[in-house]
């Protein structure tokens, strides 16, 4: 699975050439050094019409904010990318978390009383896509094939956030293998939307060892509109099957903006032509879900560690990781640990924000590929104690449910199983690539 990032690498690059010169600690300004940064990784929600709460455009936006700005920053709570980047794997499609030089270079910045610079330093603004377009249109050369939509949800002005989780059928009258995915809120409604996941319900063949492991009630995770994504355009050969009389089962969160807005979210659908059957079909599973069912238990005032493992039972590329829980949620580890016993941490996502669903999608080569056999290690910790500031309520016993002062853990992983061929191939030309760069 390539993740659409097409427009942003654009953006990126006109950045890069544009030059993200080094910080001196004299002469930081916003024209030459902190617009650069904006751009790539704060505009693509701060920008009207965007779900961030202010534009930060342009030096005029932005000066207001320069104190708020430096203290989430700092913090690492914007961008939001809640990974431990110290361990694990460190590419992604999708990263846009600033390096620990960039941080330094806004606090540096914001110190020195928060200049703007010359002019003539501020990079041109990036292409921004036109609002309304599908921006996989350009890839496949068309506008969706199939287009779902979920039942409108209109936010009031004021008030807590809301989960809307509308359930809509396909309408297809035959199985369809889908190339590439978009998800999309209404123009108005990206402003309320913070995200939308989007699930897959429809019946599988029992017995199919890799058949989706479902969220129970919602269905296999499909898609999502979420930080840094616009959808999913899946590797060559492989896909995703929708199957006559799915449905497709939103959860779209949504946050008041002081306005009513109502809103509803696009799912935009690209097909393999009739008849053309990828090679691979793409699993997205909720890896350790049951037993988190069966096990999560969080006394009152305490944090607690919770372990599931779940073997392959083939060969497997895992595309992305995606760790998932309420409110408790505090940190989660996904490791492999090989047949022969050897534990490798892929990620840790130490400082995990239920509100956000950040979702960490691998390149091409930073996908781990995974013998049959390997066991997945997920560690997860919640916090019911009274210094988790988003803890409603640290008397409570809480265990495994639905309802977002329940709480859950697992991993949305999308799954693509390997033939023992394929595999060797991969592990071989990797080996490779490693050793030509040595
Ligand atoms: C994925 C979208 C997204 C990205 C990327 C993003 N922000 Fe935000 N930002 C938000 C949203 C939404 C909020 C409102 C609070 C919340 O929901 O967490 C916010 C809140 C903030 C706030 C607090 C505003 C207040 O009312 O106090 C600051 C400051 C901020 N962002 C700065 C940044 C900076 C600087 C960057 C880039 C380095 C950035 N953000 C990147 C979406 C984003």
């Amino acid at each position: 699975m390539r993740q659409c990032t097409r427009i942003g690498a654009l953006a990126v690059a006109a950045v890069l050439t544009a030059g993200t010169t080094s910080a001196r600690t004299d002469d930081v300004t916003f024209t030459r050094d902190i617009a650069p940064i904006l751009q790539r990784s704060c505009q693509g929600c701060h920008r009207p019409g965007q779900m961030g709460p202010m534009s930060l455009m342009t030096y005029e936006d932005v000066r207001p904010w320069a104190r708020a700005i430096r203290t989430k920053v700092v913090e690492r709570v914007m961008p939001p990318w809640h990974l431990d980047k110290t361990v694990g794997i460190t590419e992604f499609q999708n990263d846009i978390s600033l390096s620990d030089r960039e941080i330094e270079t806004v606090a540096r910045w914001v110190d020195a009383g928060a200049p703007r610079g010359n002019a003539a330093d501020l990079p041109a603004q990036p292409d921004w896509p036109a609002d309304n377009a599908w921006r996989l249109a350009d890839e496949y050369g068309r506008e969706p094939d199939l287009v779902v939509t979920s039942d409108p949800w209109t936010q009031t002005a004021e008030g807590q956030d809301q989960w809307w989780q509308p359930i809509v059928e396909t309408g297809l009258t035959e199985d369809r293998w889908v190339a590439g995915m978009e998800v999309r809120p209404t123009l108005e409604g990206r402003r309320v939307t913070h995200h939308a996941v989007v699930y897959l319900q429809q019946e599988e063949q029992p017995g199919d060892h890799v058949a989706a492991v479902d969220v129970p009630g919602r269905g296999s995770y499909l898609t999502e509109f979420a930080v840094g994504k616009v959808g999913d355009i899946f590797r060559e050969n492989t896909g995703k099957l929708l199957k006559v009389g799915s449905r497709i089962a939103f959860d779209n969160h949504y946050h008041s903006v002081g306005e009513e807005i109502t809103s509803s979210t696009d799912v935009g659908i690209w097909f393999y032509p009739k008849g053309t059957v990828p090679k691979y079909r793409v699993f997205g599973q909720a890896l350790g879900v049951q037993h988190a069912m069966a096990t999560l238990d969080i006394p009152p005032g305490k944090v607690t560690i919770h372990h599931s493992y779940v073997s392959l039972p083939l060969p497997a590329r895992l595309e992305n990781y995606q760790p998932h829980m309420h409110v408790r949620g505090k940190a989660m580890s996904m490791e492999a640990i090989y047949p022969d016993g050897r534990v490798e941490m892929l990620n840790h996502v130490d400082h995990f924000d239920f509100n956000w669903h950040v979702n960490y999608v691998y390149t091409d080569d930073s996908a781990p590929v995974l013998p049959k056999g390997t066991v997945i290690h997920l560690t997860a910790w919640h916090d019911n104690t009274a210094a988790n500031r988003a803890n409603p309520d640290p008397t409570q016993w809480v265990g495994w449910g639905q309802r977002s002062f329940d709480d859950m853990y697992h991993a949305h992983v999308n799954m693509t199983y390997l033939t023992d061929e394929d595999y060797d191939e991969i592990i071989a030309a990797r080996r490779a690539r490693r050793s030509s760069n040595d």
